[in-house]
């Protein structure tokens, strides 16, 4: 098999990963995998260090899913209901006590403002975006949004279930899912890396 070809089966298994994940994730996905695909025919293009994500699609309560150094990131748009279920979360009753944030300081605890993505302009963030890698802590799944006991994401390969802010809460998976460089750049865009 060719590059080229192995390149096309991979994108498309992957495609159907996402189509899977959600009815949300297909709307705004579809406008997405046409640049994604661009984005990676080759290596010397995967292996750009950042990459600017279009949002200004993104409705609340819905993800885009972009594919970025290999790797499925999701970024959410958070409802004031999934924030407020994020928030009143005691970071003592977290199986992983830690933000996994790469753009703070390691050891936070994982209280919803240390993995929530701050707008463009916001100091604090109301915790309206939500940026992770969406791979399963456990064995590297890509685990189905909007599901799970805490209406968060779920890992249907050994259920493994993540709530409202992608932190685990149940099952195998040994940590949250964890928060890629990311930042605003303006207000439509969130730059990966
Ligand atoms: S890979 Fe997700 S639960 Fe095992």
């Amino acid at each position: 098999m060719s590059n080229a070809e192995h390149h096309h089966s991979g994108t498309r298994r992957d495609f159907l990963y996402y189509a899977t994940g959600g009815a949300a994730i297909v709307v705004t996905g579809a406008a997405v995998w046409p640049l994604v695909n661009q984005m990676n025919p080759s290596a010397d293009v995967q292996a750009l260090a950042s990459i600017p994500v279009d949002v200004s699609g993104v409705e609340p309560g819905t993800q885009l899913t972009v594919k970025f150094l290999g790797k499925p990131v999701f970024i959410r748009r958070r409802t004031v209901e999934e924030i407020e279920a994020a928030r009143l979360v005691d970071v003592d009753d977290l199986p992983d006590p830690y933000a996994f944030n790469a753009n703070i300081d390691g050891t936070a605890p994982a209280l919803d403002v240390n993995r929530s993505l701050p707008a463009f302009g916001e100091e604090e963030t109301t915790g309206e975006w939500l940026v992770m890698v969406g791979v399963c802590t456990h064995l590297g799944c890509v685990p189905l949004g909007d599901a799970g006991d805490f209406d968060g994401w779920f890992c249907p390969c050994h259920g493994s279930h993540y709530d409202t802010a992608g932190r685990i809460r149940r099952g195998p998976a040994p940590r949250n899912l964890p928060i890629p460089v990311a930042s605003f750049i303006d207000e439509n865009t969130i730059q990966l890396g």
